[in-house]
């Protein structure tokens, strides 16, 4: 119920419950103060009944009192008067028909036991009033006076005067509704306009105003304190947006990664950096818990607290909970496996207690294999500096060998035990030399001659010799070649000698029965040229190590762990780049890429160099 329709209810039940007690009461005071008006006057008239007749009723002289009697009766209340002989036989009456007859009084009035007392008794189903009085001749009671009063009339005035009465009180309830109504609405209306100004604050409406003019003194105060309220949040508020906009600006402008997470592990706030870095987008991100966002999350430093709570969520807040630059790797919203350093504060309330975290984070995937190739080029350029000298100080005495036991050879052809050792010398000898030619290819391996390169024909032919060298190669062997024939400046039998060992290892590692797919696309100026094979796969764990000297998982003999090797030192020559992917037991893929030339800069450049060589 509304407050104005209360205040009504109540000012009117408050007006008609008075009106209604005051005319009740008033009625029946007056009636009273009549009945006993009636009363004093019928004792009053009795006692000189009595004093009168006395004399009569001692002589029996009772015609006069019939007289009188019938006198009195012609007083309209008057309903009858009799007198009695002190024994209650009625003498004289105004209805002359009972005289003779005995009365018999009701016990409570019966004026003979009472031994002369007036008596007076109010009849009240007929509404009538009867008193007696004795009468009395020398102290000794001879009689009684007996007289009957009719309330009727009484009763009739007073039936009007309580109408008129309930008339007053009506119109006075109807009076006291107006008022009702007019109070209710001068009390409630400021204040459905405090309310209704209220209301609109609440719909950010802060230029609101109440009318100061009108109304009570403590209205025009509230009405003044609510207008400089509205003003003051109006100004308040601007503030605090521009702040939240200037404070939005500067932290979407950072490149690293910021989230507000609330005690429930939800986040509340998500900037554009995080946005770039997760690939979520802030909506996206919004309300959902961390784990959502942080997916697949592992702690890489094994050797920090992993700050893990009872329910296995990352990083339980806690007052105490501040971390710094800890590197999880994560997945993003596209899969892509992510590294990220992380540190993360409490955010704490004025009573101290956490509400929430915030976390910075930066993406260091890009870092950390930029960190790992330097360390790998470093070591590549250590083992190539060691390997460059060994290879040079083994060389010459093995090529005496192979020389030697050559000419040898040449010279004795008979005994053909001694033939057969020194075929094996020559033969072991010049293996020896092969592995220290690659081990000089990979230390030395600057590209020799540097001409345009026909790359979709140079995989063709590979491909072709190395399907035919052995009959037992029944693979399938698949081209997808771009169609705008790529060209790669290099030393193409460098090039030759990659294709040929990543194409080797996949025949090995489909056991020659596989499947091996070759394909080359021209994405702006880069070439990707990319090996695809089924076979056995690269463990994770050696994934890393494939392209390092003498790695090799073949058998000693079938492999010496160069080819890769090799292979990565004559691309990074060549200013390319390789990548592998593999997953055990499903199979592998190379990708090479290299800066692609135009034809017609291929040419040019070619020119160049058939000069420069020649000048040389
Ligand atoms: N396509 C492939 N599938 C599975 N494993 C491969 C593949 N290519 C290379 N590997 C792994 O990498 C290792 C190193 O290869 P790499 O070519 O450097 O040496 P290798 O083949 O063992 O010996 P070689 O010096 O004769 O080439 C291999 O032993 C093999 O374990
Ligand atoms: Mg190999």
């Amino acid at each position: 119920m509304k407050l104005q329709s209360k205040l009504i209810a109540l000012i009117t039940l408050y007006i008609l419950v008075f009106v209604t007690i005051t005319t009740v009461y008033f009625t029946r005071s007056q009636k009273s103060i009549a009945v006993k008006n009636l009363e004093d006057r019928a004792m009053a008239f009795l006692k000189i009944m009595s004093v009168s007749s006395s004399t009569q009723v001692f002589w029996s002289n009772f015609d006069k009192l019939n007289q009188y009697t019938q006198k009195i009766k012609e007083n309209l209340a008057v309903k009858y008067v009799m007198i009695t002989d002190k024994n209650g036989v009625i003498v004289a009456h105004s209805d002359r028909w009972r005289i003779g007859q005995k009365v018999i009084f009701p016990e409570d009035f019966d004026v003979l036991k009472s031994e002369g007392i007036l008596k007076k008794y109010i009849h009240s189903v007929e509404s009538t009033f009867t008193a007696s009085y004795p009468i009395k001749v020398i102290d000794q009671i001879v009689g009684y006076v007996v007289l009957q009063y009719s309330l009727d009339s009484i009763e009739a005035e007073f039936r009007g005067i309580s109408q008129r009465g309930f008339g007053l009180a009506a119109l006075l309830g109807i009076i006291g509704v107006l008022i009702a109504l007019s109070t209710a609405f001068r009390i409630t209306r400021p204040i459905n306009q405090v309310m209704e100004g209220m209301e609109r604050i609440r719909k950010d409406e802060y230029d609101v105003k109440i009318n100061v003019a009108s109304g009570a003194k403590e209205f025009r105060t509230l009405a003044q304190a609510f207008n400089n309220m509205g003003s003051k949040l109006k100004f308040t508020i601007r503030k605090l947006d521009q702040e939240r906009v200037r404070s939005e600006a500067i932290v979407n402008s950072i490149t690293d990664g910021l989230m507000i997470i609330d005690k429930d592990q939800k986040i509340g706030f998500f900037n554009k950096g995080a946005e770039y870095i997760l690939g979520f987008s802030q909506d996206e991100a919004l309300g959902k818990k961390r784990s959502d966002i942080f997916k697949n999350a592992e702690y890489l430093d094994a050797s920090l607290p992993p700050l893990l709570d009872e329910s296995g969520d990352m990083f339980h807040i806690r007052q105490d909970g501040e971390i710094q630059n800890q590197k999880i790797s994560l997945s993003a919203k596209d899969g892509k496996n992510l590294v990220i350093l992380i540190s993360a504060a409490p955010l704490i309330d004025s009573n101290g207690e956490v509400y929430g975290k915030v976390e910075v984070f930066k993406d260091i995937t890009n870092l950390l294999a930029m960190e790992n190739k330097l360390k790998e080029s470093d070591r590549l350029a250590s083992l190539g500096v060691l390997a460059a000298g060994m290879a040079h100080e083994i060389n010459n005495p093995i090529m005496g060998i192979i020389g030697l036991s050559s000419s040898i050879l040449k010279q004795n052809k008979s005994d053909s035990v001694f033939m057969e050792d020194l075929t094996m010398i020559k033969e072991q000898g010049e293996r020896c030399g092969r592995i220290i030619k690659n081990l000089m290819n990979m230390s030395l391996n600057a590209p020799k001659t540097v001409a345009p390169v026909d790359i979709n024909t140079l995989l063709n032919g590979t491909m072709r010799i190395l399907s035919k060298s052995s009959p037992d190669i029944k693979m399938t062997f698949i081209e997808d070649l771009d169609p705008s024939n790529p060209v790669v400046s290099g030393d193409e039998m460098q090039i030759i000698q990659v294709f040929t060992n990543i194409m080797r290892n996949a025949i090995s590692a489909t056991n020659a029965q596989g499947m091996l797919k070759v394909s080359t696309k021209v994405t702006g100026s880069k070439l990707e040229i990319a090996f695809i094979d089924d076979g056995e796969g690269i463990a994770p764990v050696n994934i890393n190590r494939v392209c390092d000297p003498f790695f090799t998982t073949k058998k000693i003999g079938e492999g010496m762990g160069l080819g890769l090797a090799v292979s990565y030192g004559i691309i990074k020559n060549h200013g390319g780049d390789l990548k592998i992917e593999s997953e055990l037991g499903k199979g592998t893929c190379f990708i090479i890429t290299f800066d692609c030339i135009t034809q017609y800069e291929s040419t040019e450049r070619y020119d160049r160099r058939l000069y420069a060589g020649k000048g040389r």
